[in-house]
């Protein structure tokens, strides 16, 4: 299939070989720098009983890579056998993992870079093309490898954010941008539209097959939720009036006595965040970060709103009126361009709400790619036809009611693993992740 944005032939199998090593080489590059701005012990550190010791996460990379890539698709033995069970995210709940035997973080680098050395060549003689094994069919398990990588890339962000004291991180800040004076809301009109994929090479098994969703009309904001629109539902007593929460919710903030998103703490008349290990001035225009699905859900409430489902943030981000189509982007079908979303930790913040014209839905709606991931209303659910593939951990076992779905990808996460159909999850109450919002309502038929 021809991608007819970009011109990239997705059976071409050199094109895609390319692609391969490219992610393949951005991802070990990032991950090289997210272990190389600390000391060693702070690689061996728990930073919070929610995240994996960092150097956990580098062995780990290295294992699944030597797993799919040396193992499954050529055929290898087992570098080291003995350690498989330590770096499997099944058999160890990330509280435990600093008191396991972790191969300390010379060895861990050095088993990650013997695995990589091995894996380039299993690139260079492996073939794209065919209809055989689906595992390398398009290269997949090298996309998949690579975004495995990159979505660790992103956890270990995180733990740098939870990290105390200074971190030796630098990017530069986003571009200013005059203040979004466009419509704070887009009619996306209803009907059906192609929701999930089953063209794009590398997508995961949960973003298949494509499939169509008739989705009623509804409003969705242009721009995520600003800081400054947060902080005024905090004004206006949203902690504290219980009107607007989900049950669990409520008792959640009320346990823990969360009065603010995550990394916030007031100062006389001003919200100050702490960021990488700096404290700053909350600023106004930047989407809200660090909240749960539960503050998205009970904030949405007090504006008279609710979370848009996960099918109706699809349809605003590909749905083409003017065609019918989904793209693979807001956009279109080219690949991500820094003019279009802040993505791969170029900046470690978002940008302020509206930026990234250039990004935006045919119909106008903006920064649905990168910046924050967004929560949806919806559940972690298989779309219909779904097929655990390669291995059931990946997305089969956490299907049910326990997971929301985050979209859209964060400033935080390369756009190897960021695209129209990607989905994410996690629990209601997580907020370290880079997590924020946007709002929708019903459109009455007579507005439509
Ligand atoms: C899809 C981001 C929820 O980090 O738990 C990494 C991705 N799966 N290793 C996670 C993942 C296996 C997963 N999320
Ligand atoms: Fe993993």
């Amino acid at each position: 299939m021809t991608d007819p944005g970009t011109g990239t032939t997705f059976d071409d199998p050199e094109a895609l070989r390319k692609r391969a090593l490219a992610a393949l080489l951005t991802a070990r590059e990032r991950t090289a720098l997210l272990t190389s701005c600390v000391e060693d012990p702070e690689l061996t550190a728990q930073h919070s009983p929610l995240m994996s010791p960092l150097v956990w996460d580098l062995a780990h990379i290295g294992n699944q890579e030597e797993l799919w890539l040396l193992r499954t698709v050529a055929g290898r033995d087992a570098l080291r056998p003995d350690i498989d069970g330590l770096y499997d995210a099944f058999e160890h709940p990330r509280a435990e993992r600093p008191s396991l035997p972790l191969l300390p973080p010379a060895e861990a680098r050095n088993y990650a870079a013997e695995v990589r050395g091995r894996a380039l060549d299993i690139l260079e003689s492996t073939a794209f093309e065919g209809t055989g094994a689906r595992l390398t069919e398009a290269g997949f398990a090298f996309g998949m490898i690579a975004q495995h990588e990159q979505q660790h890339d992103e956890t270990m962000l995180i733990t740098h954010q939870l990290r105390r004291g200074p971190v030796a991180l630098t990017a530069p800040d986003p571009m200013p941008v005059p203040a979004f004076t466009g419509p704070a809301e887009v009619l996306v009109p209803g009907g059906p539209f192609t929701m999930g994929t089953s063209t794009e090479p590398w997508a995961l098994d949960n973003e298949r097959p494509a499939h169509a969703r008739l989705v009623p009309p509804f409003f969705i904001d242009t721009t995520p939720v600003t800081n400054e629109a947060y902080q005024a539902f905090i004004a206006d007593g949203g902690y504290t009036d219980r009107r607007w929460w989900a049950p669990e919710g409520w008792a959640h903030i009320r346990e823990h006595s969360i009065d603010a998103p995550l990394f916030w703490r007031r100062d006389g008349g001003q919200w100050l965040r702490r960021r990488f290990g700096a404290t700053e001035v909350v600023p106004a225009d930047e989407p809200v970060l660090h909240v749960s699905w539960y503050e998205a859900d009970a904030y949405a409430r007090w504006a008279g709103r609710r979370l848009p489902s996960e099918a109706e943030w699809e349809k605003a981000a590909r749905h083409d009126p003017e065609t019918g189509r989904s793209t693979r982007y807001p956009w279109g079908d080219a690949d991500p361009t820094p003019e279009h979303a802040n993505l791969g930790q170029r900046h470690l913040r978002p940008a302020p709400a509206g930026s990234y014209p250039a990004g935006q839905s045919p119909l106008g709606v903006r920064q649905l790619i990168g910046d924050v991931w967004e929560w949806t209303s919806s559940e972690l659910l298989p779309y219909p036809g779904f097929h655990a593939f390669p291995y059931k951990e990946y997305s089969e076992v956490f299907f049910g009611s326990e997971h929301k779905v985050l979209r859209g990808g964060s400033f935080a996460v390369d756009a190897v693993a960021c695209r129209g159909t990607f989905r994410n999850w996690d629990y209601p109450v997580r907020r370290q992740i880079f997590s924020g919002f946007r709002t929708a309502r019903d459109a009455r038929p007579d507005s439509v």
